[in-house]
């Protein structure tokens, strides 16, 4: 699964093959320029969604549901849900969270709303972890993430995503689990990876977390073409007579 948020890049990795793309909240940071994810609106959300539904033919499409869009109550949960897959075109939303938001999970399955569930560093709580951090190298942090992988898997949620997680408690809540697990920054023993693609293409640079794998460097690729570009037009290279055209008698 990669991130996507526009229909061009959603068709380049639908064309590569890639199973899933996941509409993330991240676009408040790597789109939009915020610092969190929390000023994403389900409006936004719901805006980036059409793109990427337009442009994936064969990928599953799954949006996230953002910050306060879920948490109020499981009735909002339902309502906002729906707009996302009836407006946006998502086949699935994500939400985050463990034990308190597994009757919400319990509620929009038992509708025929398809959820995948977020455990770990969940960016939506960055002030209550206090930070960007790894989660679960405690004992009791262990425990809570085990306790609230079982309680999604039994609420419906039909896959995970385990962010910032030590390898190994990545392996034994895969292991604990029937569904599906899709890693970031949580080791191999996942059933699945994701990466932010601007993280995995080289375009979003202002921070590069470890666990991230550039694939490509276009952040770099985009500055040499404009300055290219930059240097062609003021050489007056461009256009040349083989990108314009005339009209006879002028
Ligand atoms: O918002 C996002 O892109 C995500 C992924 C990092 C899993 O939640």
């Amino acid at each position: 699964m990669l991130t996507a948020y526009d229909a061009t890049m959603a068709s380049l990795l639908d064309r590569a093959g890639i199973d899933a793309l996941l509409v993330g909240d991240s676009l408040g940071t790597v789109i939009l320029g915020y610092e969190t994810t929390l000023p994403v609106t389900l409006e936004a959300i719901i805006h980036h969604t059409k793109a990427v539904s337009r442009g994936a033919k064969r990928a599953l499409v799954i949006a996230d549901m953002p910050f306060l869009s879920y948490q109020t109550s499981a009735s909002d949960a339902i309502r906002n849900a729906g707009r996302i897959l009836q407006e946006g075109g998502a086949a699935a939303v994500k939400l985050e969270g463990g034990e308190p938001v597994a009757e919400t999970v319990r509620r929009l399955t038992s509708i025929g709303i398809p959820v995948m569930g977020h455990l770990g560093l969940t960016p939506q709580s960055v002030h209550m972890l206090g930070g960007f951090r790894p989660v679960g190298k405690t004992l009791e942090e262990m425990d809570t993430l085990l306790h609230d992988a079982l309680a999604l898997e039994q609420a419906g949620v039909f896959a995970l995503v385990l962010e910032s997680i030590p390898a190994n408690l990545a392996g034994k809540i895969t292991r604990s689990l029937t569904i599906p697990t899709i890693g970031i920054g949580a080791g191999p023993e996942c059933d699945g990876q994701v990466l932010v693609s601007y993280d995995a293409f080289g375009l979003f640079d202002a921070f590069v977390p470890r666990f991230v794998k550039q694939y490509a460097k276009l952040g770099e690729a985009i500055i040499a073409a404009t300055k290219e570009y930059i240097a062609d037009v003021e050489a007056s290279r461009f256009p040349s007579a083989q990108h314009t055209f005339q009209v006879p008698g002028v």
